[in-house]
């Protein structure tokens, strides 16, 4: 049985790597294909079950946000927002899901990172029926350097977890999705600052590793991760999207779809949103209503 737990999309930051793209608009909201960015995290939340999303942003960014997403109705959701004054990393961020969280256990994920498979949801369900400790997810990467770092034992265990290290001791990189136990805001509120001047979400997860409640989960073969915050990352992650969406016909990443899969929106809802949206879009949820058997036509 799953665990009452509340979703976390991390959307903050300034996004200085996508200079000059990002300098008058978040990072997240930045197209990947065909929809915005935070779609796809969003998704993946939606995916295993979660309702309740609360949504960080850089204070400059919040209106837009809200302009997109609402308070998530349109798919059936709840959605909230907080605002990360300074980019002070990602377990401060974690820190102001406390009023939200409300000593609920909680999935956080980076807005700027996207996964595809199913197994990921399966995953991550089994990770959200864990009532405590934290579960990472670790994915093999040519480029681990760029990432948080995790290494094991010839047992499987985990030896090392490092941020960003200069000579990786693995190909194993920690991916921005993140499952936590009640206790995971007052850790974080606990760490100390970084030689970068950050609370680093490593330092968090290194604190659950020490005290042997930590579990990582590589992620299958089949499964993809990808991250969204560099200009040849984003560039990819576009092509990616493409590749699947005009090969089968399908689209990623798609809340209206997962909303009518869980039954969070009824067929005729999802015709009203495609009434309300158009282009190729609408005319996708036009077909994934149908064939859900809306009741067909304009409503
Ligand atoms: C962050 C985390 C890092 C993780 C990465 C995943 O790095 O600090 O551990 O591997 O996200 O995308 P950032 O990309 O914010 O520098």
């Amino acid at each position: 049985m799953s665990v009452p737990r509340r979703g976390v999309v991390l959307a903050g930051g300034l996004g200085t790597r996508l200079f000059p793209a990002t300098l008058a608009v978040s990072k997240q909201l930045l197209p990947v294909y065909d929809k915005p960015m935070i779609y796809y995290p969003l998704s993946t939340l939606m995916l295993a079950g979660h309702r309740e999303v609360l949504i960080i942003t850089a204070p400059r960014d919040l209106p837009l946000f809200e302009q997109l997403l609402g308070d998530g109705g349109q798919w059936g959701v709840k959605l909230s927002y907080a605002v990360q004054a300074e980019p002070r990393g990602i377990a401060q961020a974690l820190t102001l899901a406390g009023p939200f969280l409300g000593g609920q256990a909680c999935t956080l994920i980076l807005g700027d990172n996207l996964f595809h498979g199913p197994d990921i949801t399966r995953q991550l369900l089994a990770a959200q029926a864990r009532p405590t400790g934290a579960t990472i997810f670790a994915s093999e990467v040519s480029d681990p350097g760029r990432y948080g770092v995790v290494s094991f034992g010839p047992g499987g265990a985990v030896t090392s977890l490092e941020e960003k290290p200069l000579r990786p001791a693995s190909s194993y990189a920690v991916t921005g999705l993140y499952t936590y136990g009640p206790d995971a805001v007052d850790l974080a509120g606990s760490l100390p600052v970084s030689a970068r001047g950050e609370f680093e979400i490593t330092d968090l997860n290194r604190l659950y590793l020490e005290r042997g409640e930590l579990t990582v989960e590589c992620l299958e073969r089949g499964s993809v991760w990808m991250d969204a915050g560099t200009h040849d990352s984003l560039l990819e992650a576009s092509s990616f999207v493409q590749a699947i969406e005009r090969r089968q016909g399908v689209k990623l990443a798609c809340p209206e779809e997962i909303a009518l899969h869980h039954g969070w929106l009824s067929p005729d809802e999802v015709l009203l949103r495609a009434e309300q949206l158009g282009g190729p879009y609408a005319a996708y949820l036009r077909r994934v209503a149908q064939r859900q058997g809306a009741s067909g036509g304009s409503i």
